[in-house]
């Protein structure tokens, strides 16, 4: 990424150098580019210029607040998934019809919350949320807006990387039951039909699999209308991969083209296009910035034990994700291997195996591409306070995040009497 760069040497997130930022801040620290951010929103938001549409941020990816107001000041819309996401996206300034709830299994106080907030659309996963949705809302006087999520079973053969748009995952309605819910959904008193969405898995590399998805998907909207339910947006979902070592994705202008030039040879031109997407618009934005506390060489393996840990970062532990590992200060020295690991009582407890690194203890080293997936994964096991964040504008920067302190830890715990 551009604004993730060496000057000289010493790594900067756009014109702020990491090492102050660590002086400033401590370790370990989440520092975001706004300027990358604004630049992948942009890539979606030119290619879908001239017609009716909107980017959802998917904030699974990166919830913090001064990230959300990023993107909705930016005109985005919001993908959210429980009540705390949307409690978040309001806190933002979120505009509430720009939200989508997506998930499979909403309860009825988010769908209450969500109704009272004015979302856009629900996206329903199965015909029992139908009828809950349509009796919650039916009781508060409502109607909801829903797209069905349907999967459309891309072939798995062809794209064996792809998961949740297959058969036997928990996501979405079956395609082959699709027009049934539809027209089931159609007959609810508190429904009413808006659109249908699909997301067919994440991190995804080609463009192939979309084109497929959303062949599928346009059989099912034409097969719905002959039934007399309209459907008037098309949401896409999310899923497009970034650069974490030497993948080459399809740019976001480049798919987003491919997919309406498909949408208007058959004929569905005038149709809203919605995207849900979230690692793309943040992954490549943000670094975590971690201390080298000690070196330890062996026999087998040398370590280069750091102040970040997989409560921080959980990618690598749980899907032995490669992430980049650099030093915030290049050194003339020889590069020596190292596992990079953390402090947690675990030996899944890494953030990179095999690494090259020059570094000595004091030193700061840089995890690339940690802006999605990373600081909204993490957790306070063994009771580490989670990291700060900081978001930079040129040579701006704002600390978006306090660190957390051990005693908000146990803030809501309970001694029991008469101990
Ligand atoms: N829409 C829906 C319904 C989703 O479930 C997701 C992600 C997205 C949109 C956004 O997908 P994206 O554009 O970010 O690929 N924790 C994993 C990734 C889990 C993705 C979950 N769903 C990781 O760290 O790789």
């Amino acid at each position: 990424s551009p604004h993730v760069a060496y000057r000289g040497d010493t790594l900067h997130v756009e014109d702020c150098a990491l090492p102050d930022l660590a002086a400033r801040h401590g370790t370990p620290l989440y520092v975001y580019s706004r300027a990358s951010m604004l630049a992948a929103v942009g890539a979606y938001q030119r290619a879908l210029a001239g017609r009716d549409h909107l980017v959802c941020y998917a904030m699974k990816a990166n919830s913090n607040i001064a990230v959300l107001q990023t993107f909705a000041q930016a005109g985005c819309g919001f993908d959210i998934v429980s009540g705390g996401e949307l409690a978040r996206a309001l806190a933002a300034g979120a505009e509430p019809g720009k939200i989508v709830f997506s998930g499979v299994g909403k309860t009825r106080a988010e769908m209450r919350q969500a109704l009272d907030a004015g979302v856009m659309c629900f996206n329903v996963e199965s015909e029992a949320e139908l009828d809950v949705l349509s009796d919650v809302a039916t009781q508060a006087g409502r109607t909801a807006r829903i797209s069905l999520r349907v999967n459309p079973d891309v072939d798995a053969g062809t794209h064996p990387y792809i998961s949740t748009g297959l058969k036997g995952n928990k996501f979405g309605v079956a395609h082959a039951d699709a027009v049934k819910v539809y027209r089931h959904a159609a007959s609810l008193p508190g429904i009413e039909v808006v659109g249908i969405d699909c997301h067919i898995g994440s991190q995804i590399t080609e463009s192939t699999p979309y084109l497929d998805a959303l062949d599928r998907m346009l059989d099912l909207v034409e097969a719905v209308e002959s039934h007399g339910v309209r459907l008037h947006h098309l949401d896409l979902g999310g899923g497009l991969g970034i650069t974490y070592t030497d993948e080459q994705p399809p740019s976001a202008d480049v798919l987003v083209a491919a997919l309406l030039k498909r949408i208007d040879e058959r004929g569905h031109g005038h149709r809203k296009i919605l995207f849900e997407p979230g690692r793309s618009l943040v992954g490549n934005a943000g670094v975590l910035v971690s201390e080298v506390l000690y070196l330890k060489p062996g026999e087998e393996k040398n370590f280069c034990i750091v102040d970040a840990a997989m409560n921080d970062l959980m990618r690598p532990a749980m899907y032995q994700a490669w992430m980049n590992i650099v030093a915030c200060r290049q050194s003339g020295d020889q590069p020596v291997t190292y596992d990079v690991v953390g402090p947690v009582c675990e030996s899944g407890d890494w953030l990179g195996r095999d690494r090259p690194l020059a570094v000595k203890a004091g030193e700061h080293i840089a995890v690339l591409s940690a802006g999605a997936y990373s600081m909204s994964m993490a957790s306070n096991y063994n009771t580490r306070g989670r990291a700060a964040e900081v978001l930079v504008s040129g040579s701006q920067s704002w600390l978006i995040r306090d660190r957390e302190q051990p005693s908000e830890l146990f803030r809501g715990e309970h001694l029991v009497p008469g101990g």
